[in-house]
């Protein structure tokens, strides 16, 4: 065992929460992160996020992301798996994490595994948030995103104070180009051809929590809460 691995194990005796967010676009994957953080305090890796602010700032993988996103089409997964890995190794994920968007495929799920069994460190839950596809369609076609904060907002579910402008700084509020009804469908077809798959795979490790998405994000963001607070207790015992 290496002397990174030693170190990861020992440091299993503080309970460490090393979290995944699964679910259908639109699903409040992101909108109930942002509560957890606050909750947990815990460093929150979304590939969505990292890939659109590639995008911004003109890079190689900015230039590669726009053209898979654009389209509702997967990301590489050996591009996509360096980028995640690389964060949670990190000294900012080194008590845990909250993955937002990864893995999205049998192959991404596989690389997660094995990277933090290298070290030994293993995921505390797998928490799906489930929605059905026409719930789907009507948030993201009513979602929008503010152009400076990425805080996200909903026409009608979490409307801004004052139309089509950010509560926190006034900016812009914008729709995301994926959020196009044609493009909506398609990420869906993607995600149930190569994503749903991974529920089997986290249910199987005996990780997997299950979340009625449908609900409030207030009642969603409690069952949630209350299901950590549960799985940490336990982890201490
Ligand atoms: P990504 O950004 O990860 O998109 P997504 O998974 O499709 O998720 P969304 O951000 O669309 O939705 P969400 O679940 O966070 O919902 P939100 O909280 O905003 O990925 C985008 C693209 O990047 C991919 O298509 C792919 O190209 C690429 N990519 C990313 N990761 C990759 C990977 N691992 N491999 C390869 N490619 C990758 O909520 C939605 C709306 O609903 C909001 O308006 C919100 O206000 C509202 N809302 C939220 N909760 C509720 C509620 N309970 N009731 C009513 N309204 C609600």
């Amino acid at each position: 065992m290496s002397a990174t691995a030693r170190g990861a194990t020992a440091k299993k005796t503080v309970s460490e929460l090393n979290l995944i967010l699964l679910g259908p676009p639109g699903a409040g994957k992101g909108t109930q992160a942002e509560r957890l953080q606050d909750d947990f305090h815990l460093p929150y890796i979304a590939t969505g996020d990292i890939l659109r602010s590639a995008v911004r700032e003109g890079t190689q993988l900015g230039r590669q992301a726009k053209e898979y996103m654009d389209k509702g089409e997967l990301m590489p997964d050996e591009v996509i798996v360096g980028v995640v890995l690389e964060r949670i190794a990190s000294d900012e994920a080194r008590d845990g994490f909250l993955l937002d968007g990864f893995p999205r495929t049998a192959e991404q799920g596989r690389a997660l595994d094995s990277a933090l069994v290298d070290v030994g460190r293993r995921l505390t839950a797998a928490l799906l948030i489930d929605v059905p596809d026409d719930e789907v369609v009507r948030r993201l076609s009513g979602r929008r995103v503010s152009v400076k904060s990425g805080r996200v907002y909903h026409v009608e579910f979490d409307p801004p104070k004052h139309e089509g402008r950010c509560d926190v700084d006034g900016s812009r509020l914008v729709q995301r180009e994926d959020d196009k009804p044609e493009t909506v469908r398609h990420r869906l077809e993607v995600y149930h051809r190569m994503t749903e798959p991974l529920i089997k795979h986290y249910e199987d490790k005996g990780i997997l929590r299950r979340f009625d998405g449908a609900r409030s994000a207030t009642e969603v963001h409690d069952h949630i809460r209350a299901t950590i607070a549960t799985l940490r207790l336990e982890d201490e015992l």
